[in-house]
């Protein structure tokens, strides 16, 4: 899941991890119910985290002459959502499905993004009415590190955040480099290659590579910056020293092992952040729980 600027998209997954709670039933848009001209992207915001076993409800009364149609789709991936393009929307209910006093449930069946809207008049609902939204229903985790997870996703600025989770029964840490054969260095994309490289699991360590300085070679460092607002906007003033300018040379590079589920927003600050914000030299994870019998 790449999750870009042009539109104003909020991903939330403020994941509290409970110990064991149970499913819960969520009416989508809540007193609200489907209808056009509502904020989904910001209610789902707000009612996140959603984890998986929720069951959503959908309830729009069946059109009349005084009332419009809706429906629910699910779009397949992102580009799809941001761009209300329906030729391979999946019907989830049709117009009728949403009334009574039941609506239409749909459960969270599995970890991975879903990506909701209604279909009618062609997209025109979905763009204008902003009868969308996306949800990432999380696993249960017990005995995760990191309490809590809050993390605003927005736009602004190409940010992605990837939460695509392929579901691995049991699979090792792995050591991923920076950059790949790129390494640690200014003007290359680290945003897109975070992007490329997801998902990224608590315990997988983040190797930086980056020669120590001379007069050839420009300096960098690794800092982690406290929140999302400081890296949309190369804010370094609480940044945190992760690596200096000489740990990330030699062989080995310098190791970062993710052991918290909750966003990492790194950033080289070299230059007062001409690194950050002109060298692309940033990036974010939020590494996951592995995830043990869940589906997907
Ligand atoms: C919907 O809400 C989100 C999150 O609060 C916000 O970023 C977005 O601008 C809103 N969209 C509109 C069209 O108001
Ligand atoms: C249309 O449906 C709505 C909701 O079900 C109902 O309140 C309304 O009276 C109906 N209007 C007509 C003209 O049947
Ligand atoms: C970096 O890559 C991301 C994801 O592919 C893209 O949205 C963004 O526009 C790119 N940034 C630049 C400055 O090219
Ligand atoms: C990460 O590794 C530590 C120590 O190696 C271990 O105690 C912990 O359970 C691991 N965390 C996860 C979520 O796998
Ligand atoms: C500077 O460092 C780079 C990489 O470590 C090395 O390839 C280069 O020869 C060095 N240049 C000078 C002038 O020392
Ligand atoms: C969801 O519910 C199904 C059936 O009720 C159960 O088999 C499964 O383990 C649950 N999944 C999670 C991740 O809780």
């Amino acid at each position: 899941m790449g999750l870009s600027s042009a539109q104003g998209l909020i991903l939330l997954v403020t994941a509290s991890m409970f110990a064991v709670s149970l499913a819960k039933t969520i009416v989508v848009g809540g007193s609200e119910k489907w209808h056009f001209g509502f904020n989904y992207t910001d209610w789902a915001l707000r009612n996140s985290p959603f984890f998986i076993n929720d069951t959503l409800v959908f309830k729009y009364d069946p059109p009349n002459s005084t009332t419009f149609p809706h429906n629910v789709y699910l779009l397949p991936n992102l580009m799809s959502f941001l761009t209300c393009d329906l030729r391979r929307a999946k019907l989830v209910a049709d117009v009728g499905q949403g009334g009574g006093p039941k609506g239409f449930e749909f459960v969270l069946r599995k970890w991975q993004p879903h990506y909701f809207a209604c279909t009618v008049r062609d997209g025109f609902h979905c763009n204008e009415g902003q009868m969308k939204f996306f949800v990432v229903p999380l696993p249960h985790c017990h005995g995760c590190h990191g309490a809590e997870i809050k993390m605003g996703l927005s736009s602004a600025q190409g940010l992605i955040l990837l939460v695509t989770a392929s579901m691995f029964a049991v699979s090792l840490a792995k050591t991923i480099v920076v950059g790949g054969s790129e390494k640690w260095h200014f003007g290359f994309n680290y945003t897109d290659w975070a992007l490329r490289n997801s998902p990224f699991f608590i315990n997988d360590t983040l190797v930086f590579k980056y020669n120590p300085p001379n007069s050839t070679t420009f300096p960098h460092n690794v800092y982690l910056l406290p929140n999302r607002l400081s890296f949309l906007t190369c804010d370094l003033r609480r940044a945190k020293l992760v690596a200096d300018v000489g740990q990330g040379g030699g062989p080995k590079g310098f190791e970062f092992v993710l052991r918290k589920w909750q966003p990492h927003y790194f950033a080289c600050t070299v230059r007062d952040g001409y690194h950050c914000n002109e060298g692309q030299m940033k990036f974010f994870v939020v590494p996951l729980p592995r995830c043990h019998g869940c589906h997907g």
